[in-house]
């Protein structure tokens, strides 16, 4: 039996909601989101439920990958406003009962950091060995076979020195040696600084690439791939990440946010569950959450889906909580990837599972990834590596607010960064706040439910078979105490009908909480449940002791 709700952490009992910055709000006028604009929208994300806030990098940066290359972590990028304003927006938070989180980029810098500018300045300097710096193969050219993941080498040759340094993303995007001390040291000590200031915990980027191979080895063939494909994934990642190093340093990190009360540490990790639950680490002293990815990753399938949760919940460790992510800031949109009707399906997955939910910003109203025409491509991945549907930029469009001219994300006569979506007069908050069976209101009455019940939020999980001929659905009880809800997910588009196998103890007897058509509420349910296509309902099952 899970234990009782005081006994978890915020992070456990809460919603993570990612925000990116330039995308949410722009207060300034220039075309791009800001702090003060997410100040102004903290009574809608308190409206809607949410629990914490995520937001993508902040700092100082070239914006060579819109933030994910810091020239200085203790300070806040001038396009997003001043630390006066990030302390109003923690204030103004915390106010409202939300917690915040940053992004750490631990991986690598800016080239233009000064750390950077010091390390490349001569062999000699004392910041030379803060980054990875190696000589020529013997015949010349780069040191290895290793590929950055936005194209091309992951090396690059510095003529006055005559060296090459690594960087697994951009060149302006040059890699930490974290095997250095005075590494560790100096990045603890920002984690120190945000944490002083009263920041909740980290989204920790790209955690599990943090050491490299010590002996620089090749990286192998990767024997499934295509032309056509990521090139990227021509070879193994075996020598460039999750090398078993990293997990000293993760629980490094860890000693420092245990310095602090009820704070947390959740990291960007794309692996396989086997591998994945290892970044909990030894006696749960790694990161409290590795991003679980699966419902990204996975196809739309209800047998695959099904396996997956059954699998990731037999592989967590005994003191591994569980968090599931339905979307972010570099994968394209649920709406688009499996259409807006059953992405109302997964809004009730994510929000039924077991497990901290994280959900990127505009999801809730349904927004749909936006077709960027080539000349207005942002993403330094596209422009890399173009034409293979690589590029994040239609993920990352203007939140919709209202339907004047702008979306409300910035005035009419503003040019937004990125352009804003076609939809945004029918899918935007205003609109859909005012309408009962809206997506916004589908994802409140979801969130309402998920905070109302314990059974929702810590309960236990038991997967419920479905009979191999109605392979469309997924079903599982959340269970407190004797508070039982039945989840029962209909993954086509056509009718289905749900009866539990003979071999299921599970009844269904109970009465309907929520549809995500939002319009059977209160309806009874016996022996079977009727679904229509792209339907999920829960239903609140009757407790054994009211059975007759
Ligand atoms: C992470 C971020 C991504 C970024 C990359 C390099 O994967 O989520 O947006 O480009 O790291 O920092």
């Amino acid at each position: 039996m899970p234990a009782p709700a005081e006994q978890h952490e915020w992070w456990q009992r809460g919603i993570v909601y990612q925000i990116y910055p330039r995308s949410f709000r722009d207060h300034s006028g220039d075309g791009v989101g800001d702090l003060p604009g997410v100040i102004e929208k903290l009574d809608y994300l308190q409206w809607l439920g949410i629990d914490a806030l995520w937001l993508s990098p902040i700092y100082p940066s070239p914006m060579a990958d819109f933030g994910y290359d810091v020239s200085d972590y203790c300070d806040i990028h001038p396009l997003f406003g001043t630390l006066a304003d990030f302390d109003r927006l923690l204030a103004e938070a915390h106010r409202r009962g939300l917690k915040v989180i940053l992004d750490f980029v631990p991986n690598h810098t800016s080239d233009q950091h000064p750390w950077f500018v010091e390390s490349n300045s001569s062999r000699t300097n004392p910041k030379r060995n803060w980054y990875i710096w190696r000589d020529p193969a013997p015949g010349g050219g780069p040191p290895n076979n290793w590929l950055s993941n936005f194209g091309g080498p992951a090396w690059r040759f510095d003529e006055s020195t005559g060296q090459y340094y690594f960087h697994a993303f951009l060149a302006q995007q040059p890699d930490l040696n974290w095997r250095n001390p005075e590494v560790q040291q100096a990045m603890f000590n920002v984690l120190r600084f945000w944490l002083d200031r009263g920041v909740d915990g980290f989204r920790v980027d790209v955690i599990y690439h943090i050491v490299k191979d010590d002996q620089f080895r090749d990286n192998p063939r990767n024997p499934n791939y295509k032309p056509g494909q990521n090139p990227h994934h021509e070879f193994l990642a075996t020598y460039i990440a999750d090398r078993p190093e990293v997990h000293d340093i993760i629980g490094g990190m860890r000693k420092v946010i245990d310095e602090y009360d009820s704070r947390m540490l959740v990291g960007e990790i794309y692996l396989p569950v086997e591998r994945l639950v290892t970044y909990y680490g030894e006696g749960g002293q790694g990161v409290h959450m590795p991003f679980n990815f699966q419902l990204i990753t996975m196809s739309w399938n209800a047998r695959t889906i099904s396996n997956a949760i059954q699998h990731y919940e037999a592989s967590l460790p005994s003191y591994g909580w569980p968090n599931w992510v339905l979307g972010n800031h570099d994968n394209s949109r649920i709406a688009s990837r499996i259409g807006r009707p059953q992405a109302r399906v997964a809004a009730m997955l994510l929000l039924t599972l077991r497990g901290t939910p994280t959900m990127y910003y505009g999801d809730e109203i349904g927004m749909s990834d936006v077709p960027i025409a080539p000349e207005q491509v942002q993403d330094p991945f596209e422009k890399n590596v173009p034409g293979l549907g690589l590029g994040r930029d239609p993920e990352r469009t203007p939140m919709q607010w209202d339907a004047t001219p702008g979306a409300g994300f910035a005035r009419s006569s503003v040019q937004p960064w990125l352009p804003l979506a076609s939809d945004y007069s029918t899918v935007n908050v205003v609109t859909e706040r005012d309408d009962p069976t809206s997506f916004l209101s589908l994802y409140r009455r979801l969130i309402a439910l998920r905070r109302a019940e314990p059974a929702l939020h810590i309960g236990a999980h038991e997967q419920v078979a479905t009979p191999a001929d109605i392979g469309e659905l997924i079903a599982y009880v959340r269970r407190a105490g004797d508070r039982r809800f039945l989840v029962v997910l209909n993954l086509s588009d056509q009718p289905q009908a749900f009866t539990p196998p003979a071999s299921e103890a599970t009844p269904v007897t109970g009465r309907v909480a929520l549809s995500t058509f939002l319009d059977r509420e209160g309806e009874s349910t016996q022996g079977k449940i009727e679904l229509r296509g792209n339907e999920g309902v829960i239903v609140e099952l009757r407790s054994a002791q009211s059975n007759p």
